[in-house]
């Protein structure tokens, strides 16, 4: 038996059944460098999707393990009972890049962290449980972040501490509007929400959270300006809107360092995880000085922001606009894009190739016709992909979605490297 699944086993026997694991033979990571990682049998494997898009500029780059490290050898921990220089500094800098008039930040751990603060800021704010989603989205695990994902193979509860509706608009390929022109689109999205307010709230709604694009649900979005006009709606109505950037922060869609702003708005809160630490476990909340100082009560995080955790991501975020990854995303994602699309006019089990910059999906159906979800092709192309050399993601509401979310230094080779795989594996499916 391969030293994998004497260790799958183990796995299995202590850890729950539903945090799931890639592969029949799942495989355990034990090394990394710049986009390539290694398993417990020495195989090399191209990492397209970063840890869920985490390790956001690349594997041990210098600079990012100098920082950790001599952080590491001073002190790992203070609390937030005490001043710490580098988390002020890393609030100021993600602040001013926010976009947030008079921002201010608090640091969690996870996303689900970062979404929980921020629903409890906006509901606290707003005095009202009432809360907006859009359907097919995941905003992360913890009780209050649940009853806010329009997934239901992610909602193991159906208690909520909020009333929520959800809304239409972020994902286009089977929604009843799917075949309306962009315009339409929108609109027919805006009338969804003005019916839902009218007849499903009692109209003192506290937020709207949205992903600008769909994560776990696939690297769907709407039209550019959807959310825009979302957001006219909601400030008639001094509705909040929730960013959760999670995924879609840090330059990875390409034409914009945030997602939201591909709406021409300003959100009124944004949270953000995932790639900010480049593996390191830290997330947070930015919001506007009166909407962050509203609660009446004292509350803290006691590692949010460490001083370890906070030098990585100065570190990280160093090295993001060094190198200019957000161009990278944006050049890189873009041969991607163009060589998925070319697998696409091959392969009518390619329902959709979407998503922008360095996040992009390919939606897996029986044929474009009848659009049925083929999961079991999905689960082979993942499969595949694994046997030449090539990790990816899986995703969508179906569990019919290929994801690719590589370390956003990726280079031009890599890009053509993973295209040559791909064409063998999409070619044996
Ligand atoms: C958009 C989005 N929000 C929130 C979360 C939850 O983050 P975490 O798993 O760090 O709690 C995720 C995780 O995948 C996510 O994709």
């Amino acid at each position: 038996m391969r030293a994998n699944n004497i260790l799958y086993d183990r796995h299995k026997a202590v850890l729950p059944n539903w945090a799931p694991v890639y592969y029949e033979e799942p495989i355990s990571l034990v090394r990394a460098q710049g986009r390539r990682v290694w398993d417990q049998n020495d195989v090399e494997y191209l990492d397209m999707f970063g840890g869920i898009l985490t390790t956001m500029t690349s594997y041990n780059d210098p600079h990012i393990v100098a920082a950790i490290q001599d952080q590491a050898a001073k002190m790992i921990h203070t609390s937030t009972l005490y001043l710490i220089e580098s988390q002020i500094e890393l609030a100021e800098r993600i602040a001013e890049m926010s976009g947030i008039p008079n921002a201010k930040v608090f640091f969690v751990n996870s996303g689900s962290e970062a979404n929980d603060a921020a629903l409890m800021l906006a509901t606290a704010y707003r005095r009202s449980n009432q809360v907006l989603a859009m359907r097919h989205s995941y905003h992360g695990r913890s009780f209050a972040t649940v009853p806010v994902t329009g997934h239901s193979s992610w909602s193991p509860s159906s208690l909520s501490p909020f009333n929520v509706n959800y809304i239409h608009g972020s994902y286009r390929y089977r929604s009843p509007f799917g075949d309306l022109s962009d315009r339409d689109y929108v609109k027919a999205c805006v009338d969804d929400l003005d019916n839902i307010l009218q007849v499903a709230t009692s109209g003192d709604v506290a937020c709207l959270i949205a992903e600008p694009i769909l994560g776990v649900g696939g690297f769907s979005h709407g039209p550019d300006g959807l959310f825009k006009d979302i957001k006219n709606r909601l400030d008639q109505e001094g509705i909040l809107l929730i960013s959760d950037e999670v995924q879609t922060g840090w330059g990875r869609t390409g034409d914009h360092f945030w997602g939201y702003q591909a709406h021409n708005i300003v959100p009124d809160i944004i949270t953000f995880a995932k790639g900010v630490g480049n593996g390191l476990p830290l997330g947070g909340v930015i919001a506007s000085a009166d909407i962050m100082d509203c609660f009446k009560s004292l509350s803290i995080s006691t590692f949010g922001g460490n001083p370890l955790v906070a030098r990585g991501a100065m570190a990280n975020l160093d090295v993001l606009i060094r190198d200019d990854l957000q161009g990278n995303a944006k050049a890189r994602g873009g041969e991607l894009k163009t060589g998925l699309q070319r697998l696409s006019e091959k392969y009518d089990y390619i329902g959709e190739v979407r998503g922008k910059g360095l996040a992009l999906a390919c939606e897996i159906v029986e044929d474009r016709k009848t659009k049925k979800p083929d999961q079991a092709r999905t689960a082979k192309l993942l499969e595949n992909a694994k046997s030449h050399g090539l990790l990816i993601g899986k995703g969508g509401f179906y569990g019919n979605v290929i994801r690719m979310a590589p370390p956003m230094s990726i280079t031009k080779e890599e890009i053509s490297e993973a295209l040559d795989k791909l064409e063998k594996v999409f070619a044996t499916v």
